[in-house]
């Protein structure tokens, strides 16, 4: 491998380091290429550009592989809990007891919204998207915290990293409620993060909802898989806006944002309704493939694709496998997820999606599951950003510890209007 990469240039040539990371990835430090010679480079979408050196997250998109902190997602979804991955994820290793309990003991001290927070929900309307109310009461969760506008030590950052990850569950739950006309419901000390979650989702005032095992596991399971994924869109909207010192709070609202799309974490939702469209067209799964293939149809194979995964999403076998096990051992027999199976057995011996390695992502088979909870689909990309939470939370600690940070301030390539006049109205 070499040290140095060199670019010819009018002429002239030009040498620049080469990174090598601890797995071996490599890449081209063209920091100083415009101030050397006046170029800049040009890479659409960032498919090729690094935008930073970050120890949390690992994937290996040919080997489908994904790590937490050096630690095999397939070892933490088997072994694991969320709130342990998260403190993994953001602090960078698994917690001592201490370290847990102490955790444990400030998300419960956090998980109840401050009365004038609730009263914000009565300002959405009843069909508020989830998604445009959790990015909102983030930023209006950080009015009441100013102490943490400014974070500067770990005592801090552990306090608002619990407020947020407690406070988004509760904020999520009581979406939900205000969505179906029932009140809010408030969180019980007894209960466990996920149980807890389910309760405030499930129970009504006169009827507790009991959380099974098999749902709190499978939902501890889902959180894992979506704890970081490196620079993905979202995490990356984080890192920008933490990139200006802007405070963790307003970073994550960014994520949630930019999470909201169907190319990204909208996705788990949009696969749920291309499944519930071939079910009630009655089109069969190899029709609805070729309307895919047929460019003009606009049409996408929703769950399928990744930008680095160009083999198989560890994620998505994993939810597979949990979600055949949670439907088996509850009895249900969910049609859509036998039309997910029938889909993905006609793309991956199909030559457009192997030429173009297109596998089943994340996205594929984790509605089925939110479904096999009883969660609405309208909450499924709720549901990614509560789990992406420790990962936006780590990037921008990362960002915030790092000295020599400097802020995001990407170039471009002007191709609009060349110079011209002012054109007085009366002569337009
Ligand atoms: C997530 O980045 C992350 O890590 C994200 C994520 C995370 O944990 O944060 O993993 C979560 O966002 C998963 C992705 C969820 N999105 C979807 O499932 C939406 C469907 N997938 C695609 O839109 C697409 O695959 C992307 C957005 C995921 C990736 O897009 P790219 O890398 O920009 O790929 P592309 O659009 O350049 O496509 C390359 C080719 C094109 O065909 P050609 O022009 O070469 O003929 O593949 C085709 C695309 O048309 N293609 C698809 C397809 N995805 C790509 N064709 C049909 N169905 C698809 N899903």
């Amino acid at each position: 491998m070499s040290h140095t990469c060199r670019i010819e240039l009018d002429g002239k040539s030009h040498e620049f380091p080469v990174v090598k990371g601890t797995e071996n990835e490599l890449a081209i430090d063209i920091s100083t290429l415009r101030d050397r010679t006046g170029y800049i480079t040009l890479d659409d979408g960032y498919g090729n550009t690094g935008s930073c050196k970050s120890a949390i997250t690992y994937i290996d998109g040919d080997q489908g592989i994904l790590r937490y902190r050096g630690i095999p997602i397939e070892q933490l979804a088997e072994n694991s809990s969320f709130v342990e991955t998260a403190q993994l994820v953001i602090w960078g290793k698994l917690p001592s007891p201490a370290d847990r309990d102490r955790f444990s003991a400030l998300l419960t001290q956090n998980q109840m919204m401050h009365e004038s927070l609730r009263n914000h929900f009565h300002g959405f309307p009843p069909n508020a998207h989830p998604m445009a109310i959790l990015s909102a009461m983030l930023n209006a969760m950080s009015c009441y915290e100013p102490e943490m506008m400014e974070i500067d030590d770990d005592q801090t950052l552990e306090r608002a990293a619990a407020r947020i990850i407690s406070k988004v569950r509760t904020v999520a739950a009581a979406s939900y409620k205000m969505s179906v006309g029932q009140p809010l419901i408030y969180p019980r000390t007894d209960y466990k993060y996920c149980e807890n979650f389910l309760h405030m989702m499930f129970s009504i005032p006169y009827k507790d909802y009991e959380p099974t095992p098999e749902v709190a596991r499978a939902l501890n399971l889902f959180l894992i898989l979506h704890a970081d994924h490196e620079q993905n869109c979202s995490t990356s909207t984080v890192r920008m806006v933490a990139s200006s010192q802007a405070n963790v709070f307003a970073s994550c609202a960014a994520g949630v944002c930019a999470l909201w799309g169907p190319l990204h974490g909208g996705a788990n939702v949009a696969v749920i309704e291309m499944l519930e469209f071939i079910r009630q067209s009655g089109m069969s799964v190899a029709d609805y493939v070729s309307r895919v293939k047929a460019k003009d149809s606009k049409l996408r194979l929703m769950g399928f694709g990744h930008r680095v995964y160009k083999n198989f999403d560890p994620r998505s076998k994993i939810l597979k496998m949990a979600a055949d096990q949670m439907l088996a051992k509850m009895n249900i027999n969910d049609p859509l997820l036998e039309i997910a199976g029938q889909l993905e057995q006609v793309a991956l011996s199909d030559p457009y999606f192997i030429e173009r390695k297109l596998y089943p992502n994340v996205d594929f088979y984790s509605g089925t599951i939110l479904r096999a909870m009883g969660i609405p689909v309208s909450m499924f990309t709720v549901m990614f950003a509560m789990g992406r939470l420790p990962g936006w939370i780590a990037n921008w600690k990362e960002i915030h510890d790092d000295p020599k940070s400097r802020i995001y301030r990407p170039r471009q390539v002007y191709v609009g209007n060349t110079i011209q006049g002012f054109v007085p109205k009366h002569l337009r």
